[in-house]
């Protein structure tokens, strides 16, 4: 490891690079103007770093690059298939596997075999398309995080944790046959990617033992999680990642997975079942019309080869150094530049705390939106609000909800992008602080009625 005397040098070196380009800044405001100023609906042409997700958007490595050109694109059967079920049974504690096209595409397999009308998922804190599928199947989903998840300032550990005491008090309330299962988002992505315990993995295991209750895991970015189970919890510094996933996923009854993020690929998904045969076979059932056979689920036989390499690749301790070093130097660089984020930093993702940045911007004039559009004016830099805009309105109301959060969120690729460009990124904020009383607010000139981030309009009050 490198961590000998220098903690988190690359691990790999680069033999293919994509050129990107810093548009002159008259161009980046024409830019940004005319995508009615939300940074999505930019061309990524337009942008110089791009940090609006981690999500099938890292490099893979040479490894993964020829075991595509070994793809088997046989309809059934395919010998990647294989070699991706034997990954996961090996990393993960589960006897039974699907591949899917993606995350999304296991929550909509396997949620409507598990959840009856009605009936409540609660959750450390879902992310979107989670809460989405657990709605299509007509559940409720319920964020049980513990309550520093909702303080950016605030330190802790493994923010990612689930308010035990609420989980059993909501269980008891709602009676046990109310609730569908339960499910641990690792690391928690809407919480700002912050980590899960094991030690609260394994309360809510005995919780959910105890009420009969399926636990299942989110486990997108399970590599990030165990990595910094290992680094912070007393117990695992000797043990392998592996080590630490399999004990963690020992205690689930299954799992879906975006394979875009600890996948390493760029698209992919997997769902894992412990033991269940039953809930396998149906859930093989369902994949066959949603997603395509049981032995491709809407992937090409390359896509599974890449996951089955990236399994591997994500689990090694130098490239989880690297990663995690990487966000943290990100969030340092703006810590000593005084910019507020939300700490400690999680695995995926720097949050900046835009309501705190920008006091003089209202919550209701989307401050971290404001942000992102004032950050990609003064660098090219795209970053996306996670805050009032995500948040909606209340369908009853009609009024704007108005979150806890109001965060920017700077989300890193993996493998994607140097230091040198992290510390790009921190000195264009260095910029921003300077005239960052003459950063106004906004309004909304065009509102599309669901997720309404992805697609609106924006003025700018005068
Ligand atoms: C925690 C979590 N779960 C599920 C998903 C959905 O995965 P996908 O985008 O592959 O459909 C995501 C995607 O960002 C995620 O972060």
């Amino acid at each position: 490891m490198s961590s000998e005397f220098w903690p988190g040098a690359e691990p790999f070196k680069i033999k293919v690079v994509e050129p990107i380009k810093l548009l002159p800044r008259e161009e980046r405001i024409n830019a940004i103007e005319k995508a009615g100023l939300n940074p999505f609906l930019l061309s990524s042409s337009q942008v110089f770093i791009d940090l609006l997700t981690d999500s099938g958007t890292g490099a893979m490595s040479d490894n993964q690059w020829a075991g595509m050109m070994l793809g088997d694109e046989s309809y059934a059967g395919s010998r990647n298939f294989y070699n991706l079920e034997n990954t996961v049974k090996d990393i993960f504690h589960c006897e039974y596997f699907l591949p899917t096209h993606q995350g999304r595409g296991a929550e909509n397999v396997l949620f409507p075999l598990l959840i009856k009308e009605g009936q409540y998922v609660p959750g450390n804190m879902h992310f979107d398309t989670t809460k989405a599928h657990i709605e299509i199947a007509g559940g409720v989903g319920v964020n049980l995080v513990r309550e520093e998840a909702y303080k950016p300032s605030v330190s802790a550990p493994f923010k990612g944790d689930m308010d035990t005491d609420k989980l059993r008090s909501f269980i008891q309330d709602k009676g046990r046959d109310r609730v569908a299962f339960i499910i641990m988002t690792i690391t928690c992505n809407s919480a700002g990617g912050q980590p899960v315990s094991m030690a609260n993995m394994k309360e809510v295991h005995d919780i959910a033992r105890e009420f009969e209750i399926p636990l299942f895991i989110d486990a997108a970015r399970f590599a990030e999680n165990a990595y910094f189970i290992k680094k912070r919890e007393d117990g695992y510094q000797n043990k392998t990642i592996k080590e630490i996933t399999r004990e963690f996923f020992s205690l689930a009854q299954g799992f879906t997975m975006s394979a875009k993020k600890d996948g390493l690929v760029n698209i992919g998904g997997l769902i894992g079942i412990a033991s269940d045969e039953g809930l396998f076979r149906r859930a093989q059932e369902r994949l066959v019309p949603v997603e395509g056979f049981v032995t491709y689920g809407g992937l090409a036989g390359r896509d599974m080869e890449a996951v089955a390499r990236g399994l591997y690749e994500v689990i090694e301790e130098d490239y989880l150094e690297q990663r995690i070093n990487q966000v943290a130097y990100l969030g340092k660089e703006l810590t000593d530049l005084g910019v507020p984020i939300q700490k400690p930093v999680g695995g995926h993702a720097v949050f900046v705390d835009g309501k705190s940045f920008l006091s003089h911007i209202p919550q209701e004039h989307f401050p971290s939106h404001a942000l992102a559009v004032e950050l990609y004016i003064e660098g090219g830099v795209r970053g996306v609000e996670i805050g009032t805009l995500l948040a909606g309105r209340d369908p009853q109301t009609g009024e704007n909800v108005m979150p806890e959060l109001d965060l920017l969120r700077l989300t890193i690729p993996r493998r994607t992008y140097t230091d040198n460009h992290m510390k790009y990124v921190a000195h264009v904020f260095s910029r921003l602080q300077e005239k960052k009383e003459s950063i106004r607010g906004m309004k909304l000139t065009y509102e599309p009625k669901i997720l309404r981030h992805f697609t609106a309009s924006f003025a700018w009050l005068t």
